[in-house]
């Protein structure tokens, strides 16, 4: 099958021993170039470095583990996934109290995962498959074990005394230290924390151990952006902005307003002044500028804790921005209808969405659009979705084998908010063990799973002997045999790229919508309920017919004339083409 993006003509042939080859500055992908938008018309395949593959024995996933699986993601052929690009949960030293969301050094990686020289052959490996390496870039706060926080904190004048956001408790105060504002740290608890070294409080929007970063000091986005010129220099494809829209805060940090409702004290402020300030558009065109001096990269900002509404402004400038609308949703026909609907109309014809049903801080969709069951017909029917709807979409390792939320025992939790926040947290909002979407990744046979000869520092999912890599690619109903369907189907066919859309059906249990290419129209229909239902096949008035080119369930059936009435089987989904 002919790769849309990367002729395979154009890619350099396999070499046996191009693995054990370490490759300083290994060349684009072939055929890159910023204009194409590869991550407009691609596939993006989020890895979890710690939960994908072990090498070493450890129990933790590592970077030689990662490219001993990327024929998986993809191998020039449809017996692999397919995808254009992998992004990377953090990599750099890492104290791990935010599970490598506290980084130590943004410029090296953590001996965890291996060495620069397996970083180095693994954008090589990568590129030589046509799949795009990108970085998870945590800019808004460092670890406080960062040797700038050291600095920021042991000298009021030093040179680095203004990286970080240090402030006196409000004068004049008799008794307990009052702190400099109202606001609350994401992961519970206030957002100013004491330093006695200091004798200043500094703010964190998230652990303690998280300190935010001052980004009004012009010498903090300098040093960030160098470190960004490395990553390009060394071949990465792109980045992941984690939380960005929180980097820049209100010059005089202003208390909060309050809100009446929410269940979380994070939920009970309005965040008019500790994020999504008006300096983060100017940062963005700066920091693409930097990016755009090489060809074809792409960069995704996270939108951290806010509506949907504000993605489409952070879009702007060929940038992406993550909104988790869809995650919201509930499975049904017309919420998704109505959250597609409504991103349409945010993003418009001119910024590009993307298309995330899961990630590492979200309880899997496979769990929490099932319903409970153990069958994979919510899972495929979500596939299709995820795959069609215009917008990059975000496949989260594991999910294309149907790997679910893997309930973890209180003594084994890792994630250190679900740690801290103690049995009533966990009551008030039980999902926040972000563990439980972690799980090793279950390749095939051998001790636990393939992932590693030893235990594994999450525990595996529990049928990971049954629902495994190996055991779905021989089996043409798996889900994951669906999603290399639909993700080859998806390169050969530019409507489902970037196509328009058009909504033609939604009702309480059937979402129905066109994809309209220059050359070609595809019609999708999913039936979301566990009972039969019907679409009709309309809303374009040239087809003449249509043909069904993927669905969830065997046999699909023959093409169908424009107009008729097509029954659906229970959470079945259908692709056609326009004849
Ligand atoms: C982002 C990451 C999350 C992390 C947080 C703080 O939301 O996705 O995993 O805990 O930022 O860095």
């Amino acid at each position: 099958m002919a790769l849309e993006s990367f002729p395979e003509s154009t890619l350099p042939s396999p070499t046996p021993d191009a693995a054990a080859t370490s490759v300083r500055r290994p060349p684009p992908v072939a055929g890159a170039a910023f204009g194409e938008d590869w991550w407009q018309r691609g596939v993006v395949y989020q890895v979890y470095p710690r939960s994908f593959a072990d090498s070493t024995g450890d129990g933790v996933g590592d970077l030689p583990g990662l490219i001993e699986h990327l024929d998986h993601l993809n191998d020039g052929t449809s017996r692999s996934l397919g995808v254009d690009a992998i992004w990377l949960s953090p990599i750099y030293p890492s104290p791990g109290l935010d599970v490598g969301y506290d980084v130590s050094d943004h410029a090296a990686i953590d001996p965890l995962f291996g060495t620069l020289d397996d970083f180095d052959r693994l954008i090589a490996e990568a590129h030589r498959r046509g799949i795009r390496v990108i970085l998870d870039l945590v800019m808004n706060h460092t670890s406080s074990a960062h040797p700038w926080f050291g600095e920021s904190r042991s000298n009021r004048s030093g040179p680095r005394a203004d990286w970080y956001i240090w402030r006196d408790p409000p004068p004049g105060f008799r008794g307990r230290r009052p702190r400099p504002n109202n606001w609350v740290s994401f992961f519970g608890g206030p957002a100013w924390t004491w330093d006695p070294v200091r004798g200043q409080f500094y703010l964190h929007t998230f652990l303690p151990e998280q300190p935010d970063l001052n980004w009004r000091n012009p010498e903090v986005r300098e040093a960030m952006l160098g470190i960004v010129r490395g990553w390009l220099e060394r071949g990465v494809d792109g980045f992941r902005l984690d939380v960005f829209n929180a980097f820049f805060k209100h010059p005089e940090l202003r208390s909060n307003p309050r809100r009446v409702l929410g269940r979380r004290a994070y939920d009970r402020q309005r965040h008019s002044y500790d994020k999504d300030q008006p300096e983060m558009h100017d940062f963005l065109t700066e920091f693409r500028s930097v990016v755009d001096a090489g060809g074809g990269r792409m960069t995704v900002g996270e939108l951290f804790a806010t509506e949907a509404r504000r993605a489409g402004s952070y879009a702007a400038d060929r940038h992406l921005v993550f909104d988790f609308h869809l995650i919201e949703q509930s499975w049904r026909a017309d919420s998704f209808a109505a959250a597609t609907a409504e991103r349409e109309a945010i993003f418009g014809r001119d910024r590009w969405p993307t298309v995330v049903l899961s990630n590492h801080d979200q309880s899997r969709h496979a769990s929490r659009l099932s319903g409970g069951r153990r069958d994979d017909a919510v899972v495929k029917a979500a596939a299709v979705l995820l795959l069609t709807l215009r917008g990059t979409p975000f496949l989260y390792y594991g999910e294309e084998i149907g790997l679910r939320d893997v309930p973890i025992p209180r003594a084994e939790i890792v994630d250190p908010p679900a740690r801290r926040g103690g049995a009533i947290s966990r009551r008030i909002s039980p999902w926040w063990n972000r563990d439980q979407a972690r799980a090793p990744m279950p390749w095939g046979e051998g001790a636990n799973g393939g992932f590693s000869p030893h235990r594994p520092w999450l525990r595996m999912a529990p049928d990971a002997s049954i629902r495994n890599v190996a055991a779905q690619s021989v089996d043409p109903a798996s889900a994951l045999s669906l999603y290399r369907r639909l993700i080859w189907l998806r390169r050969e066919h530019p409507a489902l790229q970037t196509g328009g859309y058009r909504q033609i059906a939604a009702s309480k249990d059937v979402f129905g919508y066109l994809r309209l290419g220059r050359e070609e129209t595809l019609l999708v229909a999913v039936n979301f309920a566990d009972a039969a239902g019907w679409v009709r096949l309309d809303g374009h008035p040239r087809a003449g017919g249509w043909s069904p080119l993927v669905g969830t369930h065997a046999p699909i059936g023959p093409g169908r004339g424009a107009g008729e009435r097509v029954a659906l089987r229970p959470n079945e989904a259908i692709v056609f083409a326009a004849t």
